[in-house]
């Protein structure tokens, strides 16, 4: 049945004729390690203009601790990251893609070294250090564990300084334009310009993912899963958003905001121990703490549960505090708030939302199903990844696909007109009746449902509970035409909400970062498929398709 999910076609009302316009060749929608990057690639080949939602600084991106995964040691191999990335991908990922990335990583560190960013050394060389799923240390990293900050301090510098490229900051995108030329811009809103119509010959979109979704999450606040809303407004295939990585340990303080506590301390040496001091993780893999992320996770629900307690504790009081405390100088200090000595104290974990693994379909050239529709890094699905994500292969991603789009986007711009430009385009919602509306509440209660129905363990009873309940809410908050980002955000939040749980109610199987406690065995018996999904006017249309079909 067709829910106003699809037939909403814009949140806002516009009319080309009297909105403000802007002209670009290529417009990039997000400025984090893809956008960024994308743009920078874009800017050798047309002008660019880059929007951010707040500042270019302010992304998920700088919040990134553990690091990038790629080859630079002589002992490592693109063979030995390609098999890392597939043992724990769980069948889904598309070999060309993985093969790709891995190959095409030492050239974009390079790029970042020459482009002035210092990553930690020791006396070999790169500081590399080991996380879950890989075989080897191989994640470079920065001032210990801040290389977000350090990555995106060294991408906006380069942004800044590039005359092609215009940043438009504190900028709200609120769709994407199409017409039957496929994507020629966006509908933006700015507090000092209001709505304006951005018109682009190619559009990039990197609008990072959807971990807001959750009550429990690593992301920051602007992580509101709108480029995948957008993207399914404008018609692009979506593919396997059931899978939504968990981080195993985020600080658990009442009171604190949920600091991503990073995998490279399990991988320099820390112990996951339960409320009675007891190490758990050997008993559940024979990579300990190293397991693939989705086995921590999970192991961690399990011995919550059997141990009655609110939280695991990480060990790393037998690791010289002098050398925790140079190695993890921000994760110190956010300990050291809540009096928690790291030399003396255990320091409270539990998993969190950390990563939308699924997102827009893009080929190897980060072409979208629609026309001039390019996307790239975390509100994508290239194909890397799999079912479960490889620690520290996102930023990874965000370079080498953020340099593909850029480049493609950028050659067909340059050899491709302008759209039709302003046309009679418009949108025109009526008013809908009156109804209070507390949108903070909604937003707080979407992301407890979505913990607790499409968390860590799902049923299928709790996944349909959730697709009505999110439906019914949906009647009265998707109807409204609101003025500010604050409605467009919990519009795109239940729009992907109702996606997700959508996605995972129809994989009857267990597989990576999905978990059915009713069907908790992998499908052996047919070969592994990805679940599409596409927008209709009868409601969303679901697709399972091969891995390895035409993307
Ligand atoms: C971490 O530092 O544990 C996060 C790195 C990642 O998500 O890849």
């Amino acid at each position: 049945m067709a829910t106003l999910f699809d037939t909403r076609r814009y949140l806002s009302n516009f009319d080309a004729a009297r909105t403000g316009h802007v002209f670009t060749d290529v417009l990039v929608i997000g400025s984090g390690v893809a956008g960024a990057r994308a743009a920078l690639e874009a800017a050798h080949y047309a002008d660019v203009t880059l929007i951010s939602k707040r500042t270019m600084e302010d992304t998920t991106t700088r919040w990134a601790q553990g690091g990038v995964a790629a080859v630079t040691a002589e002992v490592d191999s693109p063979a030995r990251h390609r098999e890392d990335t597939l043992g724990v991908g769980c069948g889904l990922n598309h070999p060309a893609a993985v093969e790709l990335t891995v190959r095409e990583g030492p050239t974009e560190i390079q790029r970042l070294l020459d482009w002035g960013l210092r990553f930690d050394e020791s006396a070999d060389g790169f500081a590399l250090t080991r996380e879950g799923g890989h075989k080897m240390p191989r994640v470079l990293h920065a001032y210990g564990d801040a290389t977000g900050r350090a990555l995106t301090d060294t991408l906006v510098r380069k942004l800044r300084a590039e005359p092609r490229i215009r940043g438009f900051e504190d900028c709200f995108v609120i769709d994407l334009l199409t017409t039957d030329e496929g994507c020629v811009g966006a509908v933006t809103y700015h507090e000092k310009y209001g709505h304006q119509l951005v018109w682009a010959k190619t559009t990039i979109l990197a609008g990072g993912g959807c971990g807001r979704l959750y009550r429990e999450t690593t992301n920051p606040e602007l992580a509101t899963g709108d480029a995948v809303a957008m993207a399914y407004r404008a018609g692009t295939r979506l593919r396997d958003l059931e899978m939504i990585q968990f981080h195993p340990t985020t600080l658990y303080i009442a009171g604190s905001s949920r600091a991503l506590i990073s995998e490279a301390v399990r991988g320099e040496g820390a112990w996951l121990v339960d409320r009675n001091g007891q190490r758990f993780m050997t008993a559940f893999h024979p990579d300990g703490e190293l397991a693939p992320r989705d086995v921590v996770s999970r192991a961690i629900a399990i011995t919550l549960a059997q141990t009655q307690a609110t939280s695991v504790f990480l060990d790393v009081r037998h690791i010289p505090k002098k050398d925790f405390v140079k190695r993890f100088p921000y994760i110190t200090e956010s300990c050291a708030e809540f009096g928690i000595d790291v030399s003396r104290d255990l320091i409270p974990v539990r998993p969190a939302a950390h990563y939308m693994i699924g997102g827009i379909v893009t080929d190897l050239g980060a072409r979208t199903t629609v026309p001039r529709l390019y996307a790239c890094g975390e509100c994508t699905s290239t194909g890397l990844h799999g079912a479960n994500r490889l620690a520290s292969n996102s930023l990874l991603e965000g370079l080498v696909f953020g340099r593909i789009a850029g480049e493609t986007a950028g050659r067909a711009a340059a050899a491709q007109p302008a759209p039709a430009g302003p046309t009679a385009l418009h949108s025109a919602t009526p008013p809908s009746p009156k109804t209070r509306l507390d949108l903070a509440d909604v937003g707080l209660s979407l992301r407890s449902l979505m913990w607790r129905n499409v968390g860590i363990e799902r049923h299928g009873d709790r996944l349909q509970e959730t697709v009505e309940i999110i439906e019914f809410w949906t009647r009265f908050v998707l109807d409204k035409v609101f003025d500010t980002p604050e409605g467009w955000e919990v519009q795109n939040m239940l729009t992907v909400g109702r996606l997700i749980a959508g996605s995972a109610l129809r994989r009857e199987e267990s597989r990576g970062a999905h978990f059915r406690s009713d069907y908790p065995g992998t499908n052996d018996q047919a070969p592994p498929q990805h679940m599409d999904l596409r927008r209709s006017s009868d409601g969303p249309v679901f697709e399972p398709t091969a891995v390895g079909s035409a993307s």
